[in-house]
């Protein structure tokens, strides 16, 4: 499974980068507001900062522009993957680009039925939100899998299921379990993947004994 992580901060994604473990990055237009920053930079110095895809959301409502828009975006480096909303004019979008050898995003996927559209559009990843399904008490999960069972009938979809709106570590387990193909995870849900009690109580103890034996490896 790829984890991308769901942040326009580059401090952050600096940061997180030199783990090794972070595969893209996701941005959506409240991330890059919250930057307080010009979005074509933004996006351009993250784009230098990690290897894989960097998803840059479009944000015209109509094709013309969206088309535009999108294009323009990935001129700025070639791991851009361009983000559209899942509308007609988003769909539209997203064949246009994709045929153009364009990375895209589908974004803002809450059902099964616009998953099938975005992969017959030639979207690369699609993004449903479990969280915000969650929050409405809909299980984002059951998606994740309705999803995954429809792309799998089919060879001739290749689209990857982009896992968004993850809130805990949980949903990051149980999309891996579904065979999801990337999870995209706030910096803190990333962080806290790491965390259990028994983990850090364990190696406080093996320290203590091991410093008692008076020895050094080094
Ligand atoms: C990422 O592509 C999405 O824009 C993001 O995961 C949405 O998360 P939120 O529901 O926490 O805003």
């Amino acid at each position: 499974m790829k984890f991308f992580i769901d942040t326009a901060d580059s401090r952050e994604i600096r940061d997180l980068a030199s783990t090794g473990l972070l595969d893209g990055v996701t941005t959506n237009p409240s991330l890059i507001a919250k930057t307080g920053r010009n979005m074509l930079e933004v996006i351009s110095e993250i784009c230098d900062l990690v290897e894989g895809p960097v998803s840059a959301e479009v944000t015209a409502t109509d094709f013309e522009t969206m088309l535009k828009e999108g294009e323009k975006l990935a001129r700025l480096a070639d791991n851009v993957a361009v983000k559209v909303p899942l509308t007609w004019a988003g769909l539209k979008t997203c064949k246009a680009l994709s045929g153009q050898g364009i990375m895209v995003n589908v974004t803002l996927c809450f059902s099964a039925a616009q998953a099938l559209l975005a992969a017959k559009a030639g979207a690369s990843f699609i993004s449903p939100f479990v969280g915000r399904l969650d929050d409405i008490a809909t299980d984002g999960m059951a998606l994740i899998s309705e999803i995954r069972q429809i792309y799998d009938n089919y060879d001739s979809l290749a689209t990857e299921i982009l896992v968004a709106s993850v809130r805990n570590p949980r949903h990051v387990v149980d999309a891996a379990k579904l065979g999801a193909d990337v999870a995209t995870l706030p910096p803190a849900v990333l962080k806290q993947l790491i965390a259990h009690p028994l983990t850090d109580r364990g190696l406080e103890a093996f320290l203590a004994d091991w410093h008692k034996t008076g020895q050094a490896i080094l």
